[in-house]
């Protein structure tokens, strides 16, 4: 496979990604890549039909198998239209949450069995890894606060404490893989989290290109 750049963000509901995806993005094509934006869950018209169906507060009943399932549903469908192709073609992806997400909110989260979740979304695996993740690290209670609130869906009614797992678990995933995974601390200003993902990608940049 022709090689671009794999970039994801990662971090609890409120950590401040989507701004960081834009920032990477826009870093990114100055530095002469053409960049991708997307978020997983969605980015496909099929995603988003899985999306909605996720997140509809309306959906108390569903049972974390199925939760689990239709996340890695939507992943298939994103890597095979948008994600591969577009590396394929040499260009910057930068996606908004990947399987880090769903090892944190279902294995750490509702505490799925993580290899379970491995097995299930080996198809994803077996063709990319991200080169570099993102993890935005601040405490969840912290970014609820700053999280600008509308009608919360399905997943931010969880109870604080299933939040602190999550965070728990990205910590834990962080200390795995520190090569991957580089820690931000993400309490700062959006302009200070950008200035440290923006050290982290000229060295990844640096390195590509040598
Ligand atoms: P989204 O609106 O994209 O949240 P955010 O803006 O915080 O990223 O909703 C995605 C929600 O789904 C979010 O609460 C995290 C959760 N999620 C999982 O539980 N598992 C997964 O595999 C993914 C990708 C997301």
């Amino acid at each position: 496979m022709k090689k671009g750049i794999f970039i994801t963000v990662e971090g609890v509901d409120g950590s401040g990604k989507s701004t960081q995806v834009r920032i990477i993005g826009d870093y990114l094509k100055e530095k002469g890549y053409e960049p991708v934006l997307t978020k997983d869950p969605g980015g496909t018209f099929i995603g988003d039909l899985i999306r909605n169906i996720l997140l509809d507060a309306g959906n108390r009943g569903m049972h974390p198998l199925t939760e689990m399932l239709l996340f890695t549903a939507s992943r298939v469908q994103l890597v095979m239209e948008v994600i591969k192709p577009a590396l394929e073609e040499g260009k910057a992806v930068i996606c908004d949450r990947f399987i880090d997400s769903s090892v944190a909110y279902q294995g750490f989260g509702r505490g799925m069995d993580i290899d379970a979740i491995l097995e299930v979304n080996k198809p994803v695996t077996d063709i990319l890894v991200p080169d570099i993740t993102f993890f935005l690290d601040i405490p969840p209670e912290e970014a609820f606060r700053r999280k600008a609130r509308g009608a919360a869906d399905r997943m931010e009614r969880e109870k604080e404490d299933f939040y602190l797992k999550v965070y728990e678990g990205y910590k834990k995933l962080s200390s795995m893989f520190p090569d991957r995974i580089k820690t931000i601390d993400a309490s700062l200003d959006a302009e200070g989290v950008a200035r440290q993902l923006k050290a982290w990608l000229d060295k990844i940049l640096a390195f590509d290109k040598a």
